[in-house]
């Protein structure tokens, strides 16, 4: 199983680094345009290798793109992150020419490749990477659900205090601080429903706080988060490279699916070897597809966004 990742900035590295230390890839190939920046990454994780007991071989390429020939999983981090204060949408105009050109560059060596959207404006650039390559759809997968499923399950243990192991629950919608659509109703600890430990309102706080778990890390650090996003990734990738065929909410491009069509948002998926094999209709009350088809509005105008960029 050969993997690759684009970018190797904290993000791209994270994700090379729990990718290997979970141990499932013979090979990960990080790749950035910064000379040296990615062989120096890789050659500092390979020499975690005898310490962290992997034998995934990482190798580093400065935009040499036939390292990564024959890729099974590529997963694309590259582009600028958010600053404090700043939107995921902001970033659109720059990470979307650079979004085109690693697709592109990904498929001239690995044509079968399956592909993870990780550069924000997620939603949109995963809807991008659609329309530029036509790919059939299961093989381009945005990520943010699973992200922000485990930052809610954190607030939910964080009120709870209990172990966030104990907690199930979900995020879907679009990958934004207004689109994100914490499922309150459905979170359990252990099958019991959270509704029945927590109040509305403190229901409420933990939603919120979810919404803005990007946002919250970024004005602390400076730059957005990476550990978290990393091994996100990390996870649906072992998903797909080891045929578990586990839930996550992904980013996918919709056709008909509650009511959705021609956007790609965060919807419950099952991870195979074949990337998105299914698309879970999980029933949701008025309430809830109410703000789901507000969140898909919020994706269609930054989507529109990108006829404006001549790409
Ligand atoms: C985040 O929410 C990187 O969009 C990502 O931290």
């Amino acid at each position: 199983m050969k993997i690759t990742v684009v970018g190797a900035g904290a993000v791209g590295a994270s994700c090379a680094e729990y990718i290997a230390m979970k141990d499932f890839a013979s090979e990960v190939v990080l790749l950035d345009i910064k000379k040296d920046f990615a062989e120096g990454k890789a050659m500092d994780l390979m020499q975690t290798a005898s310490l962290n007991g992997f034998d995934t071989k990482i190798i580093g390429s400065t935009s040499d793109y036939s390292k990564t020939a024959d890729s099974d999983i590529a997963i694309i981090t590259s582009g600028i992150p958010r600053k404090p204060g700043m939107t995921r949408d902001e970033l659109i105009g720059i990470n979307a020419g650079i979004v085109k050109d690693v697709t592109e560059n990904l498929l001239n060596y690995s044509p079968n490749v399956i592909l993870v959207i990780v550069s924000n404006p997620m939603d949109t650039m995963t809807y991008l990477v659609h329309k530029i390559t036509n790919l059939p759809k299961n093989r381009i997968i945005g990520m943010g659900g699973a992200l922000d499923s485990a930052r809610f399950k954190y607030r939910i243990a964080e009120a709870m205090s209990c172990p966030s192991s104990d907690v199930n629950a979900m995020v879907i919608g679009g990958h934004s601080d207004k689109g994100m659509l914490p499922l309150t109703r459905l979170a359990t600890r252990n099958s019991i429903r959270i509704s029945e430990y927590l109040s509305i309102e403190k229901l409420d706080e933990i939603s919120e706080a979810t919404k803005v778990g990007g946002a919250t890390l970024t004005k602390m650090l400076g730059t957005s988060a990476w550990y978290a996003p990393g091994a996100a990734v990390s996870s649906l990738v072992q998903s797909i490279a080891c045929d578990q065929k586990k839930m996550y909410p992904c980013s996918a491009l919709l056709n008909g699916e509650f009511g959705l069509s021609d956007l790609c948002i965060g919807v419950p998926v099952v991870l195979g070897k074949n990337g998105i094999e299914k698309i879970e209709e999980i029933n949701l009350n008025e309430h809830e597809l109410a703000k789901l088809i507000l969140s898909a509005e919020g994706v269609q105008v930054t989507n529109r966004l990108l006829d404006n960029l001549n790409l």
